[in-house]
């Protein structure tokens, strides 16, 4: 029988198995492309300032990501907790995306406007300062390191390529907010978790 020479053959065996999978796997991917909800972002979607996409840097530099996700599933219990659960149109501009897989600390999708800047920052420099039974680490360097502006222009042309739409202006003035010296890391981190998760607003 054919079907011998496959069962005996682990060589094409693999092969037969992975084209297989493919098939399976094209199937769940490729219509994703053309849904409209998973292409459209929401209204009033913009691409990241200058600011917060410094400080987009600096949350996957530190591995923010590993700890927290930014995925909020549609569960009673996920939306009770953080919010409106989270829709593929918030995340059109997002490259690479921050989902995450893990939660040791809680999902950050919507944690935008939950506290005040001061908390946050006083929460970054030490966490137990303000959650006394917090195991998250304290980055205190974040307080030292300056955000210079030197690269957000070309990281801005970057993301263009990849279809963010960054005008001609946003790129001229990627250095704005850091003239005089440059920001805190702190601040431009803070920044962006300020801005997480707000344009879809939902009592909690
Ligand atoms: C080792 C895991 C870990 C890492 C890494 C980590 N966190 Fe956390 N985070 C936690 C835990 C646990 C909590 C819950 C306790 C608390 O509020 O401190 C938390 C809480 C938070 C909260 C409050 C969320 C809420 O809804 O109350 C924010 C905001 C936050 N982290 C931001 C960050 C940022 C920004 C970074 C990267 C600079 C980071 N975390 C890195 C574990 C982590």
């Amino acid at each position: 029988m054919k079907h011998d020479i496959v069962e005996k053959n682990i060589g094409l065996m693999i092969v037969l198995t992975l084209i297989a999978m493919s098939f399976g796997g094209l199937a769940q991917v490729v219509p994703l492309f053309f849904i409209q909800s998973t292409t459209t972002p929401i209204e009033g979607l913009k691409p990241l300032p200058a600011l917060v996409l410094e400080g987009r840097d600096i949350y996957i530099r530190e591995g923010c990501h590993v700890c927290h996700t930014q995925m909020i599933r549609p569960f009673r219990s996920e939306t009770e907790r953080y919010g409106h659960y989270s829709v593929a149109g918030e995340q059109v501009y997002e490259h690479p995306f921050l989902w995450g897989s893990k939660r040791t600390g809680p999902d950050v999708a919507r944690v935008g406007g939950r506290y005040s800047d001061e908390w946050h920052l006083a929460h970054l420099y030490n966490p137990r300062d303000v959650v006394p039974v917090s195991n998250m680490p304290g980055f205190p360097w974040l307080f030292e390191n300056i955000v210079t502006g030197e690269d957000t222009a070309a990281k801005m042309t970057a993301l263009r390529k990849v279809g963010v739409p960054y005008t001609d202006s946003d790129i001229a003035n990627a250095a704005t907010p850091f003239v005089g010296g440059g920001v805190n890391e702190a601040d431009a981190l803070v920044a962006y978790l300020q801005q997480l998760g707000t344009l879809i607003k939902q009592k909690r």
